[in-house]
């Protein structure tokens, strides 16, 4: 594999991981970083670190945003981002060569041909995808186990504009394996990022709301939730229920959470999340007309078994039978 020159700017948790990790793989990375501790503690583990970017007499390389974008309140604080992205802008106005910026950064879907694109324009004096390559290719790493999870990804998003960009942002991220998956609008990108965490922590919070449950009547929830992480459609068939613009219907799901929000009331328990799925429904079946019986959302029996077992093995991958049934919209499973 040929060796590439990588910058990386931001780096803390993910920029260390994504460099460390091209570093093993045979690349050469420079690590850029403002704080000063964080510059000593990489330079001590015999990184090449500095606090400023500087491209004047380096060759065409790959430069990746790891910059912190955290949030306050109910918005992205994308100060520390801009700061670093204008700093990448400034070092490309000096380079003869054509470098490729990356978005690894968690960042609102259109962040990358918006407030990223503009400002590296602005200060480079360049055009996107003419002078400097553009894309986003978000980290899904945890942070717990970053090292491990970026050698090891088990799905990686690549997006850009420009179908070069793509396959060299391919040929980099192949040789770590998993599952490589290609777009062209970069918001499409940011978007799964975005709806990847969101997915996590709504699940995490729907558990946490059953427990609360649970509390009051006195079980244990443990058992419950593993039982039903194994028995829910929604747990085992990854294709059910992702469809868009398609409010659930049928008899048992609509009695269900309405039923059981009037029971938790009963026993005091208020239940916010469960709530607002029944608001979320009762507004999308205003919205589109064709709402949908549950059925529309299932697999066959032989597709549900198939899919326990995969998750019980935990070699998970698409099966396009199942997501030929979700997209054709047949009914192929009665409701519960
Ligand atoms: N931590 C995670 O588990 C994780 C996982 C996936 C994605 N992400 C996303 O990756 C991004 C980075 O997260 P993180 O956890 O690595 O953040 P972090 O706070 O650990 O690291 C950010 C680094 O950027 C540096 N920095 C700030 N401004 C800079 C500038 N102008 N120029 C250069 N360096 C600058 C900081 O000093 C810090 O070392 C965020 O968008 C985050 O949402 C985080």
């Amino acid at each position: 594999m040929q060796s590439s020159r990588i910058f990386i700017v931001g780096s803390g948790v993910v920029g260390a991981a994504t460099g460390e990790g091209f570093l093993k793989a045979g690349h050469e990375v420079t690590f850029i970083d403002v704080s000063q501790p964080r510059i000593a503690e990489l330079a001590a583990r015999g990184f090449d670190v500095r606090s400023e970017i500087d491209l004047s007499a380096e060759p065409e390389s790959l430069i990746f945003l790891t910059l912190p974008t955290p949030h306050e309140g109910h918005r992205y604080d994308l100060s520390a981002f801009e700061a670093g992205t204008t700093s990448v802008g400034k070092a490309l106005a000096g380079s003869p060569a054509r470098h490729t910026v990356v978005v690894r950064s968690t960042v609102p879907p259109g962040t990358t041909e918006g407030l990223v694109k503009t400002t590296l324009e602005t200060h480079s004096g360049m055009t996107a995808n003419e002078g400097f390559g553009l894309a986003s290719n978000p980290e899904f790493l945890r942070a717990v186990s970053a090292a491990e999870d970026f050698a090891n990804p088990w799905m990686t998003v690549v997006a850009s504009r420009d179908p070069q960009t793509t396959e060299r942002l391919r040929a980099l991220l192949a040789p770590f394996g998993g599952e490589l998956r290609t777009f062209t609008d970069p918001a499409q990108a940011e978007f799964i990022k975005c709806a990847h965490n969101i997915f996590n922590a709504t699940k995490i919070s729907f558990w946490n709301e059953m427990w609360l449950v649970a509390q009051k009547l006195g079980v244990d929830l443990d058992p419950i939730a593993a039982t039903v992480a194994r028995s829910a459609e929604g747990s085992i068939n990854p294709q059910y229920g992702i469809r868009g613009g398609a409010p659930y219907g049928g008899v048992c799901l609509p009695k269900d959470t309405c039923g059981f929000l009037g029971f938790a009331d009963n026993i005091g328990v208020d239940m916010p999340l469960l709530s607002a799925v029944v608001e979320t429904n009762d507004r999308l079946a205003t919205i589109v007309s064709d709402e949908v019986d549950t059925a529309t959302h299932a697999a066959s029996h032989a597709q549900l078994r198939e899919s326990a077992a995969t998750a019980t093995t935990g070699t998970a991958a698409a099966d396009p039978s199942t997501e030929a049934v979700a997209a054709s919209g047949r009914q192929q499973h009665e409701p519960a």
